[in-house]
């Protein structure tokens, strides 16, 4: 079994290696993500943009598709992997509601560059007020 500190490292990574391959011509801006399920089983995925750009998708909601379309699950950690004049860059709006869907609010939502790790958050900080089945 491994630790906290080696499973977030080992996410990290697996998001460091997806933003390898990210197709991203138009904004040069390469993102990586991976997903950490209640399965115990990882997603990652890369942005992936469109010469019709809103016909681009995030880094994480790739992940989180491809998770979803294996089967039902739960999302216990994200790591995001970004690079914006160094620093770590938080998941959009779009991404967090999609995130909404198959996280709960202690969902730990990594955030770090090809360096390193800079910063972990709990889903509920980066959105306390989601809308969610809840109000359907
Ligand atoms: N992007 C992501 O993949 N994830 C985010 O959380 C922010 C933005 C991508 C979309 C687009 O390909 C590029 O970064 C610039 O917005």
């Amino acid at each position: 079994m491994q630790n906290d500190h080696s499973q977030k490292e080992m996410l990290w990574n697996k998001a460091c290696e997806a933003r390898e391959k990210a197709y991203a011509p138009y904004s040069r801006f390469f993102v990586g993500a991976a997903i950490e399920t209640d399965k115990g089983k990882v997603f990652a995925g890369c942005n992936v943009e469109n010469a019709s750009y809103g016909a681009t998708i995030c880094a994480e909601r790739v992940a989180i598709l491809k998770a979803v379309s294996e089967g039902p699950l739960k999302v216990l950690r994200v790591a995001i992997v970004a690079d914006s004049k160094g620093n770590a860059v938080p998941p959009c709006g779009m991404c967090l509601q999609v995130m909404a869907e198959f996280c709960n609010a202690n969902t730990e939502v990594i955030l770090g560059t090809p360096q390193k790790i800079e910063k972990v958050y709990k889903f509920a900080d980066l959105l306390p007020a989601a809308f969610s089945k809840d109000f359907l």
